[in-house]
This record gives C-alpha cells, sequence and structure tokens, in this order.
C-alpha cells in the first residue's frame, strides 16, 4: 500500500495511540508470518479507532463485512459490553479457522459469530437491527454492500468503510477496484438519507450516519 503522508507519519501516529493487548500484537504478527496478503489487515491505529468507535457509539450489536484473520472484529468486540455481538462475513475458510484461534484465547471472543460465505449471501440472510456496521472485503461490491445494510441499520446508526482513498488511486481511477471505490464515494457524497464525512485514516475511512 502506498503511503499518503510522509514517511514515518503513520509510526508517529501509532506510537501515540493507545498500545494494543499482546493477543492482538500476536494475531498481527502471525499474520504476517503464515497469511498472504498480511497488509489486508486493519492494524493498532485503525483497531484502535474501531473499539473507539463501538465505546463512543455505545453499539451493540456490530456487523463486518470481510473479517480476514479477524483483527477488526476482535479490536471491536472488545468495546463491546458483555451481551454486545459481532456478527462477521467471511468467505475464505483459511481466514476462518485462523481466526476463531484468536477468538478462542479472548475473553471476548464469545460475543463474535462468524458467517463462512459470500456476505452478499449471508446478508440477505440476516435480519438487523444492526448499530455500527464495518465494510472491508471486495471493493467491486462496495456499493452492493452499502445498500444491502442501509435498511438493515438502526436509526442514527453508523457505517464505516475502509479503504475508500484507495492509495490515492480515487483520483484517477484506471482498475475496476479504482472505479468501485470512486463510485461508492460519490454514491454516498449525494445519498440524503445519510450524514457523512471522509476521515484520511490509513487508506480512508468513511463515517456515516444513518438519519
Ligand atoms: C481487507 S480484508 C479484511 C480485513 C479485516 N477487516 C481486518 O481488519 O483484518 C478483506 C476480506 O474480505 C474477504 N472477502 C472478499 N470477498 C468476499 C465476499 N464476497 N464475501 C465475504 N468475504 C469476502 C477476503 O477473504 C478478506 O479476508
Amino acid at each position: 500500500m502506498l503511503t499518503l503522508t510522509r514517511p514515518g507519519i503513520e509510526e508517529y501516529a501509532e506510537s501515540k495511540t493507545q498500545p494494543t493487548n499482546a493477543l492482538l500484537t500476536e494475531l498481527h504478527k502471525a499474520t504476517h508470518e503464515e497469511m498472504d496478503y498480511p497488509q489486508m489487515l486493519t492494524g493498532p491505529i485503525e483497531g484502535s479507532f474501531l473499539r473507539l468507535m463501538v465505546q463512543i457509539t455505545g453499539a451493540k450489536s456490530i456487523l463486518e463485512i470481510g473479517m480476514f484473520t479477524g483483527y477488526s472484529a476482535l479490536s471491536m468486540a472488545e468495546g463491546l459490553p458483555a451481551d454486545g455481538t459481532v456478527t462477521t462475513l467471511e468467505i475464505n475458510p483459511k481466514c476462518i479457522q485462523f481466526a476463531k484461534k484468536y477468538f478462542d484465547k479472548s475473553e471476548h471472543g464469545k460475543k463474535i459469530t462468524v458467517k463462512e460465505g459470500p456476505a452478499l449471501e449471508s446478508l440477505a440472510a440476516l435480519k438487523g437491527p444492526f448499530d455500527l456496521v464495518f465494510i472491508d472485503a471486495d471493493k467491486g461490491n462496495y456499493k452492493n454492500y452499502y445498500e444491502a445494510v442501509l435498511p438493515k441499520l438502526k436509526s442514527g446508526g453508523i457505517i464505516l468503510i475502509d479503504n475508500v482513498l484507495w492509495s490515492g488511486a480515487v483520483l484517477d481511477p484506471k482498475t475496476e477496484d479504482d472505479k468501485a471505490i470512486d463510485d461508492l464515494n460519490k454514491h454516498v457524497a449525494k445519498d440524503d438519507r445519510v450524514d457523512k464525512v471522509l476521515l484520511t485514516i490509513r487508506d480512508g475511512v468513511y463515517f456515516i450516519r444513518k438519519k
């Protein structure tokens, strides 16, 4: 991933962010050692941001689309009260097997339910209502995910969408993924059903509130 800021800024920001716990650090390390495309993992800054968002909003029912090895799911679960839930959708069985090892080691793991399969199919079977949704799966479906979750989000609920700056490629979209993300951003920007701000955290996080 290209960096959008001066070299060293990400490390500086991480050093001024609440340190992650030992289990998340272990999960991060093992993902880099054992899995393909470890850069997909959100990491300490965004993980802390997600946990804080859960705490600030008082969310109790969370939906995640795109779990990978479970870093963001576990970060959000840590911010939930004991009766809160994270439902997370993931297509890759290897990722699920990996993540579950870490969920089992955490006191917060019991809050997490994993649904295996294509996220749009899993979503169709979920009723909601959700308080907070984190979208971080295949970019080509971003707009489909947004439209599918909005009716299942309570009024005042939050959608967070990751990678919406796509290393800056949204300024000059060339690939299908570049265009899909730019298309989603344009769609959200003119959507009167929601309030929104596009945050330049890491690779860009769209912060959206349903009216
Ligand atoms: C960017 S990673 C998610 C990173 C994760 N949120 C984290 O913080 O570590 C995207 C994930 O979406 C999954 N994915 C891709 N297409 C999918 C689909 N159609 N349905 C469900 N999951 C999908 C991939 O297997 C991958 O694990």
